[in-house]
């Protein structure tokens, strides 16, 4: 048994299901070496506070945690701590309030859970600051490219899934093209995996550039056939035919992929004469109950991260990789963004099975 130590966890960037599944995951784990786990909160945001802002997690108190969605530790997606928008509309660099936290604290090393931009963000930080980091892969996304698996993809694909065998039915029962947008950022990981499991006719994903015409022509072929409904499920990512964006610019002027599946529906309406109706997916990919498979993988990740921390193997990121759970560095993981690849196995698989993929 090593040296008693004092570690603390928090959460960042958008939530996604199984992040309170980590948690729980790694206050067992510590507790079997006899360690305090402390939970930041809101991300850097409860370092930067003073007093820092953070809860001890007792073992005795986070059964509860596996099922539930979110993360009891809150988190954000914005207020870059190198660029931090402050009240009177200027940037600052709070990175050293942050690090300072961190110090205050007394801990021994800390587990950030996050995606690509969290984790670059937690390692500057912890190279600028001397924070023994250790990362865990969370995204829906899915595209970090080091990890076969992040937590939450699952779930999300789980969700999409079940939302087009809801949505056969209807479209069937009315003959018309039902359109699902889901999320995934500039890749297409649950739209190809949730349009092959729930049966979607056509995929549209960024990584395929597609024609309206190819669309038209699976619809037409598909009545040929005396199909008069279809299933269509498009990526937020996916351009217009002219390859601009659909975005909606929120309060604060960021723009978020929104209404790809509106701009379909009209021009298939147009091309086709069908009847199309259109379902954004939107957080409900984010939330609820994560799958098994999100809780086997929190469990893995969440005790590797504690025994990471033992050897004092700081600065790596825990990933999925050839059915086990191995360590790599964290600057290794950020490096390699994840899209789908267009001649890998999914894509022959969605070909193989007449899906259209838009080109
Ligand atoms: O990265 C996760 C994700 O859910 C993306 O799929 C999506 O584009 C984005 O976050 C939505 O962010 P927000 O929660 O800020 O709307």
């Amino acid at each position: 048994m090593g040296a008693y130590k004092r570690i603390g966890i928090l959460t960042s960037g958008g939530d996604c299901a199984g992040l309170n599944a980590v948690i729980r995951a790694v206050v067992h784990r510590a507790s079997t070496y006899n360690w305090d786990v402390w939970g930041i909160q809101q991300a850097t945001k409860g370092l930067m506070a003073r007093p820092p802002q953070v809860v001890c997690l007792e073992p005795t108190e986070v059964d509860t945690l596996l099922t539930m969605g979110g993360t009891i530790l809150g988190t954000t997606n914005k207020g870059n701590p190198f660029a931090y928008p402050m009240s009177d509309g200027s940037l600052s660099d709070r990175s050293n309030e942050i690090i300072e936290g961190y110090h205050l604290l007394g801990l021994d090393a800390m587990i950030g859970i996050g995606g690509d931009g969290s984790l670059a963000i937690l390692r500057r930080l912890a190279q600028q600051g001397g924070i023994n980091l250790v990362g865990i892969p969370k995204t829906i996304d899915n595209d970090i490219g080091i990890t076969e698996r992040a937590i939450g993809f699952d779930t999300a694909v789980n969700i999409a899934t079940e939302a087009l065998d809801r949505l056969h039915f209807t479209a069937a029962s009315h003959s018309r093209v039902m359109i699902l947008e889901v999320m995934g950022r500039d890749a297409g990981h649950i739209a190809i995996s949730a349009g092959i499991a729930g049966g979607a006719d056509v995929i549209l994903i960024p990584e395929i550039p597609y024609t309206m015409e190819s669309i038209c022509q699976k619809l037409r072929s598909r009545q040929e056939r005396g199909q008069n409904f279809c299933l269509i499920v498009v990526a937020e990512a996916v351009r217009t035919e002219s390859g601009e964006p659909v975005t909606r610019q929120d309060a604060d002027g960021t723009r978020r992929f929104e209404g790809i599946g509106h701009y379909l529906a009209e021009r298939i309406s147009a091309c086709s004469g069908a009847e199309t109706r259109v379902t954004v997916l939107g957080h409900v990919q984010r939330g609820g109950i994560p799958s098994p498979l999100d809780r086997l993988t929190a469990a893995a990740f969440g005790v590797a991260a504690v025994d990471l921390i033992a050897e004092e193997k700081y600065d790596h990121m825990v990933t999925w990789q050839n059915r086990q759970v191995v360590s790599v560095p964290i600057a290794e993981a950020i490096a390699q963004y994840s899209t789908v690849d267009p001649n890998g196995t999914l894509v022959k698989t969605a070909r193989g099975l007449d899906i259209c993929l838009g080109s």
